[in-house]
Protein backbone atom coordinates (compact mmCIF):
# COMPACT_ATOMS: atom_id res chain seq x y z
CA UNK A 1 0.00 0.00 0.00
CA UNK A 2 1.54 3.61 -0.73
CA UNK A 3 1.98 5.89 2.17
CA UNK A 4 1.32 8.95 -0.34
CA UNK A 5 -1.73 10.99 0.82
CA UNK A 6 -4.35 10.49 -1.81
CA UNK A 7 -5.91 14.42 -3.00
CA UNK A 8 -9.18 14.60 -4.61
CA UNK A 9 -8.31 17.08 -7.30
CA UNK A 10 -12.26 17.95 -7.74
CA UNK A 11 -12.75 21.41 -7.16
CA UNK A 12 -16.15 20.78 -7.37
CA UNK A 13 -16.02 18.74 -4.45
CA UNK A 14 -14.10 20.60 -2.72
CA UNK A 15 -17.55 23.20 -3.12
CA UNK A 16 -20.07 20.84 -2.23
CA UNK A 17 -18.12 20.30 1.09
CA UNK A 18 -18.17 23.97 1.73
CA UNK A 19 -21.51 24.11 1.15
CA UNK A 20 -22.19 20.95 3.23
CA UNK A 21 -20.68 22.47 6.14
CA UNK A 22 -18.14 19.85 6.23
CA UNK A 23 -15.09 21.73 5.09
CA UNK A 24 -14.46 25.31 6.45
CA UNK A 25 -12.25 26.41 3.04
CA UNK A 26 -13.66 29.95 1.57
CA UNK A 27 -15.23 30.25 -1.57
CA UNK A 28 -15.89 33.65 -3.25
CA UNK A 29 -19.42 32.45 -3.70
CA UNK A 30 -21.69 29.89 -2.88
CA UNK A 31 -23.00 30.21 -6.37
CA UNK A 32 -20.43 28.09 -7.37
CA UNK A 33 -22.07 24.81 -5.94
CA UNK A 34 -24.98 24.97 -8.60
CA UNK A 35 -24.69 24.16 -12.37
CA UNK A 36 -23.64 26.98 -14.15
CA UNK A 37 -27.09 27.04 -16.30
CA UNK A 38 -28.45 28.68 -13.82
CA UNK A 39 -26.61 31.77 -15.12
CA UNK A 40 -27.31 31.10 -18.66
CA UNK A 41 -30.24 33.28 -18.91
CA UNK A 42 -28.59 35.82 -16.63
CA UNK A 43 -26.42 38.50 -17.80
CA UNK A 44 -22.85 38.68 -16.47
CA UNK A 45 -19.59 36.31 -16.49
CA UNK A 46 -21.61 33.89 -13.74
CA UNK A 47 -19.91 33.09 -10.26
CA UNK A 48 -16.13 32.75 -10.08
CA UNK A 49 -13.02 35.23 -10.49
CA UNK A 50 -14.26 38.03 -13.13
CA UNK A 51 -17.90 37.89 -11.50
CA UNK A 52 -17.15 41.88 -10.28
CA UNK A 53 -16.63 42.04 -14.23
CA UNK A 54 -18.66 44.08 -16.53
CA UNK A 55 -19.68 41.36 -19.68
CA UNK A 56 -19.69 43.29 -22.98
CA UNK A 57 -23.65 43.44 -24.40
CA UNK A 58 -23.70 40.61 -27.31
CA UNK A 59 -21.46 38.43 -25.44
CA UNK A 60 -22.06 34.96 -26.93
CA UNK A 61 -25.37 33.39 -24.77
CA UNK A 62 -25.96 29.78 -24.29
CA UNK A 63 -29.12 28.26 -24.59
CA UNK A 64 -31.05 26.21 -22.65
CA UNK A 65 -29.84 22.94 -21.47
CA UNK A 66 -32.08 19.57 -22.29
CA UNK A 67 -33.36 18.49 -18.45
CA UNK A 68 -31.79 15.00 -18.67
CA UNK A 69 -28.25 16.64 -18.17
CA UNK A 70 -28.71 19.17 -15.96
CA UNK A 71 -30.31 16.36 -13.93
CA UNK A 72 -27.62 13.87 -14.69
CA UNK A 73 -25.24 13.09 -11.35
CA UNK A 74 -21.99 12.65 -11.82
CA UNK A 75 -21.24 9.19 -12.65
CA UNK A 76 -24.73 9.20 -15.15
CA UNK A 77 -22.76 11.93 -17.27
CA UNK A 78 -19.15 10.63 -16.71
CA UNK A 79 -20.84 7.10 -18.20
CA UNK A 80 -22.52 9.18 -20.82
CA UNK A 81 -19.56 11.04 -22.24
CA UNK A 82 -17.68 7.69 -21.99
CA UNK A 83 -20.05 6.03 -24.41
CA UNK A 84 -20.65 8.95 -26.66
CA UNK A 85 -16.80 9.34 -27.17
CA UNK A 86 -16.92 5.46 -27.51
CA UNK A 87 -18.89 5.72 -29.89
CA UNK A 88 -17.76 8.19 -31.91
CA UNK A 89 -14.29 6.92 -31.79
CA UNK A 90 -11.21 9.05 -34.12
CA UNK A 91 -14.48 11.21 -35.69
CA UNK A 92 -13.96 13.34 -32.57
CA UNK A 93 -11.01 14.97 -30.53
CA UNK A 94 -11.52 16.39 -26.79
CA UNK A 95 -9.37 18.69 -25.87
CA UNK A 96 -9.35 20.39 -22.54
CA UNK A 97 -7.56 23.21 -21.05
CA UNK A 98 -5.40 23.45 -17.59
CA UNK A 99 -8.28 24.87 -15.82
CA UNK A 100 -10.95 22.96 -16.88
CA UNK A 101 -12.76 21.43 -14.01
CA UNK A 102 -11.62 17.45 -13.17
CA UNK A 103 -14.73 15.93 -14.18
CA UNK A 104 -14.37 17.54 -17.78
CA UNK A 105 -10.63 16.68 -17.90
CA UNK A 106 -10.52 13.30 -17.28
CA UNK A 107 -12.45 12.94 -20.73
CA UNK A 108 -10.28 14.66 -22.69
CA UNK A 109 -7.87 13.15 -25.31
CA UNK A 110 -5.27 16.30 -25.12
CA UNK A 111 -4.94 18.75 -21.78
CA UNK A 112 -2.55 21.09 -22.08
CA UNK A 113 -2.14 25.06 -22.11
CA UNK A 114 -3.78 27.59 -25.02
CA UNK A 115 -0.76 27.47 -27.44
CA UNK A 116 -0.42 23.53 -26.76
CA UNK A 117 -4.47 23.11 -27.26
CA UNK A 118 -3.84 24.79 -30.26
CA UNK A 119 -1.28 22.98 -31.65
CA UNK A 120 -3.51 19.74 -30.92
CA UNK A 121 -6.47 21.03 -33.08
CA UNK A 122 -3.52 21.25 -35.88
CA UNK A 123 -2.18 17.84 -35.43
CA UNK A 124 -5.84 16.17 -36.04
CA UNK A 125 -6.76 17.20 -39.57
CA UNK A 126 -8.68 14.17 -39.99
CA UNK A 127 -11.62 14.50 -36.82
CA UNK A 128 -14.32 15.69 -37.75
CA UNK A 129 -15.30 17.68 -34.94
CA UNK A 130 -12.88 19.16 -31.91
CA UNK A 131 -14.94 19.87 -28.89
CA UNK A 132 -12.75 22.35 -27.38
CA UNK A 133 -13.33 22.38 -23.53
CA UNK A 134 -11.87 25.72 -22.67
CA UNK A 135 -13.19 29.70 -23.48
CA UNK A 136 -14.39 31.11 -26.78
CA UNK A 137 -11.13 32.63 -28.28
CA UNK A 138 -9.25 29.16 -27.58
CA UNK A 139 -11.84 27.76 -29.94
CA UNK A 140 -11.36 30.70 -32.32
CA UNK A 141 -8.02 29.76 -32.35
CA UNK A 142 -8.41 26.18 -33.04
CA UNK A 143 -10.98 26.89 -35.68
CA UNK A 144 -8.49 29.05 -37.64
CA UNK A 145 -5.98 26.06 -37.54
CA UNK A 146 -8.01 23.15 -38.11
CA UNK A 147 -9.45 22.30 -42.09
CA UNK A 148 -12.17 24.06 -43.38
CA UNK A 149 -15.23 20.96 -43.05
CA UNK A 150 -14.09 20.29 -39.12
CA UNK A 151 -16.46 21.40 -36.78
CA UNK A 152 -14.85 23.19 -33.55
CA UNK A 153 -17.16 23.13 -30.54
CA UNK A 154 -17.96 24.85 -27.44
CA UNK A 155 -19.44 22.77 -24.95
CA UNK A 156 -20.90 26.27 -23.25
CA UNK A 157 -21.30 29.54 -25.09
CA UNK A 158 -21.34 31.21 -22.46
CA UNK A 159 -17.63 30.32 -21.52
CA UNK A 160 -15.87 33.48 -22.66
CA UNK A 161 -13.13 35.11 -21.13
CA UNK A 162 -13.58 38.62 -19.20
CA UNK A 163 -9.76 39.49 -20.19
CA UNK A 164 -10.34 38.75 -23.60
CA UNK A 165 -13.44 40.88 -23.59
CA UNK A 166 -11.55 44.02 -22.42
CA UNK A 167 -9.79 44.38 -25.78
CA UNK A 168 -12.85 45.50 -28.27
CA UNK A 169 -11.71 45.50 -32.29
CA UNK A 170 -13.51 48.91 -32.10
CA UNK A 171 -11.17 50.45 -29.32
CA UNK A 172 -8.38 48.79 -30.62
CA UNK A 173 -8.76 50.67 -34.24
CA UNK A 174 -9.56 53.96 -32.46
CA UNK A 175 -6.87 53.63 -30.42
CA UNK A 176 -4.71 52.89 -33.71
CA UNK A 177 -5.68 56.18 -35.21
CA UNK A 178 -5.02 57.88 -32.12
CA UNK A 179 -1.59 56.53 -31.80
CA UNK A 180 -1.01 57.56 -35.69
CA UNK A 181 -1.76 61.55 -34.59
CA UNK A 182 0.44 60.86 -32.59
CA UNK A 183 3.50 59.03 -33.70
CA UNK A 184 2.91 59.33 -37.16
CA UNK A 185 1.85 57.41 -40.25
CA UNK A 186 2.12 54.07 -38.54
CA UNK A 187 3.22 51.80 -41.37
CA UNK A 188 6.52 53.57 -42.55
CA UNK A 189 9.85 52.59 -41.62
CA UNK A 190 12.13 55.24 -40.28
CA UNK A 191 16.34 55.62 -41.62
CA UNK A 192 16.45 52.39 -39.15
CA UNK A 193 14.10 50.23 -41.26
CA UNK A 194 11.40 50.62 -37.84
CA UNK A 195 7.93 51.55 -38.29
CA UNK A 196 6.53 53.25 -34.71
CA UNK A 197 4.42 50.46 -33.67
CA UNK A 198 4.10 46.73 -33.90
CA UNK A 199 0.69 45.49 -32.17
CA UNK A 200 1.74 42.45 -30.39
CA UNK A 201 -1.86 40.60 -28.65
CA UNK A 202 -1.83 37.82 -26.02
CA UNK A 203 -3.67 34.74 -27.46
CA UNK A 204 -6.28 35.41 -24.98
CA UNK A 205 -8.04 37.84 -27.47
CA UNK A 206 -10.61 37.69 -29.96
CA UNK A 207 -9.99 36.48 -33.48
CA UNK A 208 -11.10 39.85 -34.83
CA UNK A 209 -7.86 41.34 -32.43
CA UNK A 210 -5.36 38.30 -34.12
CA UNK A 211 -6.89 39.94 -37.45
CA UNK A 212 -5.95 43.38 -36.95
CA UNK A 213 -2.73 42.31 -35.66
CA UNK A 214 -2.55 40.12 -38.89
CA UNK A 215 -3.15 43.60 -40.94
CA UNK A 216 -0.46 45.86 -39.00
CA UNK A 217 2.04 44.09 -39.19
CA UNK A 218 1.83 42.22 -35.63
CA UNK A 219 2.15 39.25 -33.87
CA UNK A 220 0.21 36.77 -30.93
CA UNK A 221 1.89 35.64 -28.61
CA UNK A 222 1.66 33.33 -25.33
CA UNK A 223 2.55 33.20 -21.86
CA UNK A 224 5.14 31.19 -22.82
CA UNK A 225 6.73 32.70 -25.64
CA UNK A 226 6.38 36.19 -25.13
CA UNK A 227 9.83 37.48 -24.68
CA UNK A 228 10.79 36.03 -27.83
CA UNK A 229 7.91 37.41 -29.28
CA UNK A 230 8.64 41.10 -27.94
CA UNK A 231 12.32 40.42 -28.87
CA UNK A 232 10.50 39.73 -32.80
CA UNK A 233 8.58 42.96 -32.52
CA UNK A 234 11.26 44.94 -31.27
CA UNK A 235 13.59 44.48 -33.89
CA UNK A 236 11.00 45.43 -36.55
CA UNK A 237 9.46 48.74 -34.67
CA UNK A 238 10.29 51.31 -32.18
CA UNK A 239 7.45 50.61 -29.72
CA UNK A 240 4.78 47.85 -28.95
CA UNK A 241 1.13 48.07 -28.30
CA UNK A 242 0.73 45.21 -26.20
CA UNK A 243 -2.94 44.01 -25.68
CA UNK A 244 -5.13 42.93 -23.75
CA UNK A 245 -3.51 41.86 -20.83
CA UNK A 246 -0.84 44.74 -19.04
CA UNK A 247 0.72 42.16 -15.92
CA UNK A 248 2.15 40.05 -19.14
CA UNK A 249 3.20 42.95 -21.06
CA UNK A 250 4.71 44.57 -18.44
CA UNK A 251 6.08 41.46 -16.56
CA UNK A 252 7.71 40.42 -19.69
CA UNK A 253 8.96 43.48 -20.90
CA UNK A 254 10.49 44.44 -17.33
CA UNK A 255 12.29 40.84 -17.41
CA UNK A 256 13.87 42.15 -20.56
CA UNK A 257 15.26 45.30 -18.87
CA UNK A 258 12.49 47.94 -20.41
CA UNK A 259 11.88 50.68 -17.30
CA UNK A 260 8.64 50.82 -15.71
CA UNK A 261 8.01 54.57 -17.06
CA UNK A 262 8.49 53.76 -20.79
CA UNK A 263 5.34 51.56 -20.66
CA UNK A 264 2.26 53.92 -20.50
CA UNK A 265 -1.14 52.89 -20.28
CA UNK A 266 -3.84 52.57 -22.79
CA UNK A 267 -6.96 52.67 -20.95
CA UNK A 268 -10.21 52.82 -24.17
CA UNK A 269 -12.08 54.93 -22.19
CA UNK A 270 -10.04 57.77 -21.78
CA UNK A 271 -8.60 60.03 -24.38
CA UNK A 272 -5.21 59.02 -25.61
CA UNK A 273 -5.43 56.07 -23.28
CA UNK A 274 -5.02 58.49 -20.08
CA UNK A 275 -1.03 59.09 -20.92
CA UNK A 276 0.21 62.27 -22.48
CA UNK A 277 1.85 62.85 -26.00
CA UNK A 278 5.09 62.31 -25.01
CA UNK A 279 4.77 59.11 -22.31
CA UNK A 280 3.66 57.42 -25.63
CA UNK A 281 6.38 58.90 -28.19
CA UNK A 282 9.27 58.18 -25.47
CA UNK A 283 7.39 54.32 -24.47
CA UNK A 284 8.76 51.38 -25.20
CA UNK A 285 5.86 49.37 -24.54
CA UNK A 286 1.98 50.69 -24.61
CA UNK A 287 0.17 48.53 -22.28
CA UNK A 288 -3.67 47.85 -22.98
CA UNK A 289 -5.60 48.00 -19.75
CA UNK A 290 -6.58 44.97 -19.38
CA UNK A 291 -6.50 41.97 -16.85
CA UNK A 292 -7.31 38.42 -15.54
CA UNK A 293 -9.79 38.50 -12.63
CA UNK A 294 -7.89 35.09 -11.65
CA UNK A 295 -4.39 36.34 -11.67
CA UNK A 296 -5.60 39.42 -9.82
CA UNK A 297 -6.28 37.65 -7.31
CA UNK A 298 -2.99 36.95 -5.71
CA UNK A 299 -1.05 39.09 -3.49
CA UNK A 300 2.67 40.03 -1.77
CA UNK A 301 0.36 39.50 1.69
CA UNK A 302 -0.32 35.94 0.53
CA UNK A 303 3.28 35.53 -0.22
CA UNK A 304 4.46 36.87 2.69
CA UNK A 305 2.16 34.78 4.82
CA UNK A 306 3.11 31.28 2.79
CA UNK A 307 6.98 32.37 3.65
CA UNK A 308 6.04 33.05 7.08
CA UNK A 309 3.68 29.54 7.35
CA UNK A 310 5.71 27.46 5.37
CA UNK A 311 9.75 27.96 5.61
CA UNK A 312 11.47 27.18 2.46
CA UNK A 313 8.00 27.36 0.33
CA UNK A 314 8.57 27.97 -3.43
CA UNK A 315 6.75 30.36 -5.03
CA UNK A 316 5.80 29.99 -8.53
CA UNK A 317 3.19 32.70 -9.92
CA UNK A 318 1.61 33.08 -13.62
CA UNK A 319 3.14 36.48 -15.91
CA UNK A 320 -0.51 37.39 -15.65
CA UNK A 321 0.08 38.06 -11.91
CA UNK A 322 0.64 41.76 -11.03
CA UNK A 323 4.31 43.09 -11.52
CA UNK A 324 4.76 43.00 -7.49
CA UNK A 325 3.55 39.59 -7.40
CA UNK A 326 5.92 38.39 -9.88
CA UNK A 327 8.80 40.61 -8.01
CA UNK A 328 7.92 38.57 -4.71
CA UNK A 329 7.75 35.15 -5.76
CA UNK A 330 10.49 33.08 -6.24
CA UNK A 331 9.56 32.62 -10.01
CA UNK A 332 6.95 33.39 -12.70
CA UNK A 333 6.13 31.52 -15.86
CA UNK A 334 3.27 30.14 -17.69
CA UNK A 335 1.13 26.93 -17.04
CA UNK A 336 3.02 24.73 -18.56
CA UNK A 337 6.38 26.26 -16.43
CA UNK A 338 4.47 25.60 -13.35
CA UNK A 339 3.56 21.94 -14.36
CA UNK A 340 7.11 21.33 -15.44
CA UNK A 341 8.45 23.17 -12.37
CA UNK A 342 6.66 20.63 -10.50
CA UNK A 343 7.57 17.56 -12.13
CA UNK A 344 11.15 18.36 -12.29
CA UNK A 345 11.51 18.61 -8.23
CA UNK A 346 13.40 15.68 -7.00
CA UNK A 347 13.02 16.29 -3.57
CA UNK A 348 9.66 16.64 -1.61
CA UNK A 349 9.10 20.41 -2.01
CA UNK A 350 6.47 22.54 -0.60
CA UNK A 351 5.15 24.77 -3.29
CA UNK A 352 2.71 27.87 -3.45
CA UNK A 353 1.26 28.57 -7.03
CA UNK A 354 -0.80 31.65 -8.19
CA UNK A 355 -2.02 30.45 -10.65
CA UNK A 356 -6.07 28.71 -11.34
CA UNK A 357 -7.44 26.59 -8.26
CA UNK A 358 -8.41 23.62 -11.22
CA UNK A 359 -4.92 22.84 -11.98
CA UNK A 360 -2.95 23.95 -8.91
CA UNK A 361 -5.18 20.95 -7.24
CA UNK A 362 -5.14 18.63 -9.98
CA UNK A 363 -1.09 19.16 -9.54
CA UNK A 364 -1.29 18.54 -6.05
CA UNK A 365 -2.96 14.76 -6.62
CA UNK A 366 -0.90 14.18 -9.43
CA UNK A 367 1.97 14.57 -7.16
CA UNK A 368 1.85 13.58 -3.47
CA UNK A 369 5.18 13.52 -2.56
CA UNK A 370 4.98 17.61 -2.69
CA UNK A 371 2.84 19.94 -0.20
CA UNK A 372 1.12 22.05 -3.07
CA UNK A 373 -1.33 24.79 -2.78
CA UNK A 374 -2.96 27.59 -4.26
CA UNK A 375 -1.63 31.23 -2.90
CA UNK A 376 -4.79 32.35 -2.86
CA UNK A 377 -7.32 30.57 0.11
CA UNK A 378 -10.00 31.01 -1.04
CA UNK A 379 -11.93 29.07 -3.57
CA UNK A 380 -12.72 30.66 -6.64
CA UNK A 381 -12.12 29.62 -10.21
CA UNK A 382 -12.30 31.03 -13.34
CA UNK A 383 -15.91 32.24 -14.08
CA UNK A 384 -15.62 30.92 -17.82
CA UNK A 385 -13.37 27.70 -17.75
CA UNK A 386 -16.25 26.91 -14.76
CA UNK A 387 -19.53 27.19 -17.41
CA UNK A 388 -17.85 24.23 -18.91
CA UNK A 389 -19.67 21.29 -16.89
CA UNK A 390 -19.60 17.67 -17.65
CA UNK A 391 -23.39 18.11 -18.50
CA UNK A 392 -22.73 20.15 -21.67
CA UNK A 393 -19.79 17.72 -22.61
CA UNK A 394 -22.04 15.26 -22.81
CA UNK A 395 -24.98 17.17 -24.90
CA UNK A 396 -22.32 17.80 -27.39
CA UNK A 397 -21.30 14.89 -27.81
CA UNK A 398 -24.40 12.87 -27.83
CA UNK A 399 -25.63 15.33 -30.34
CA UNK A 400 -22.70 14.87 -32.43
CA UNK A 401 -23.45 10.74 -32.35
CA UNK A 402 -27.08 11.68 -33.29
CA UNK A 403 -25.62 13.79 -36.44
CA UNK A 404 -26.24 17.02 -35.27
CA UNK A 405 -23.66 20.18 -34.43
CA UNK A 406 -24.32 22.39 -31.58
CA UNK A 407 -22.21 25.58 -30.66
CA UNK A 408 -19.92 25.44 -33.74
CA UNK A 409 -17.65 28.43 -33.33
CA UNK A 410 -16.65 29.46 -36.82
CA UNK A 411 -14.40 32.32 -37.52
CA UNK A 412 -15.71 35.07 -40.64
CA UNK A 413 -13.58 34.28 -43.57
CA UNK A 414 -12.05 37.87 -43.96
CA UNK A 415 -11.24 37.75 -40.30
CA UNK A 416 -9.34 34.90 -40.16
CA UNK A 417 -7.09 35.23 -43.16
CA UNK A 418 -4.99 37.90 -41.74
CA UNK A 419 -5.65 36.49 -37.85
CA UNK A 420 -3.53 33.53 -39.49
CA UNK A 421 -0.76 35.28 -40.53
CA UNK A 422 -0.05 36.58 -37.13
CA UNK A 423 -0.94 33.41 -35.65
CA UNK A 424 1.80 31.91 -38.26
CA UNK A 425 4.14 34.86 -37.28
CA UNK A 426 4.13 33.46 -33.52
CA UNK A 427 4.43 29.70 -34.74
CA UNK A 428 7.68 30.62 -36.73
CA UNK A 429 9.42 32.84 -34.33
CA UNK A 430 12.20 31.72 -32.64
CA UNK A 431 13.67 32.34 -29.68
CA UNK A 432 17.37 34.04 -30.14
P1 LIG B 1 -2.00 29.64 -20.81
O1 LIG B 1 -2.93 28.54 -21.11
O2 LIG B 1 -1.40 30.19 -22.06
O3 LIG B 1 -0.97 29.34 -19.76
O4 LIG B 1 -2.87 30.88 -20.25
C1 LIG B 1 -3.41 30.96 -19.01
C2 LIG B 1 -4.77 31.46 -19.10
O5 LIG B 1 -5.17 32.35 -18.41
C3 LIG B 1 -5.66 30.81 -20.04
O6 LIG B 1 -6.86 31.42 -20.04
FE1 LIG C 1 -9.61 34.56 -19.15
FE2 LIG C 1 -8.22 34.65 -16.86
FE3 LIG C 1 -10.14 32.86 -17.17
FE4 LIG C 1 -7.87 32.64 -18.57
S1 LIG C 1 -8.09 32.47 -16.38
S2 LIG C 1 -9.95 32.37 -19.35
S3 LIG C 1 -7.38 34.81 -18.93
S4 LIG C 1 -10.40 35.10 -17.15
Amino acid sequence: MSLLRSIDPSVDHALQAIIAGTSLDPTCTTDLAVGPWDFDSRPGYGPGSSMGDVIPVGAPRQGELPAAYREAGEDELDARIHAAKQTLGDRVVVLGHFYQREEVVRHADYVGDSFQLANAALEHPDAEAIVFCGVHFMAETADLLSGPDQAVVLPNLAAGCSMADMADIDQVEDCWEQLAEVLGPLDEPDADGLVPVIPVTYMNSSAAIKGFVGRHGGIVCTSSNAATVLEWAFARGRRVLFFPDQHLGRNTAKAMGVPLERMPMWNPRRPLGGSRADELRDGRVILWHGFCSVHRRFTVDQIEQARAEHPGVRVIVHPECPVEVVDAADEAGSTDYIRKAIAAATEPTTFAIGTEINLVRRLAAQHPQHEIFCLDPVVCPCSTMYRIHPGYLAWVLEELVAGRVQNRIRVADDVAQPARVALQRMLAARPR
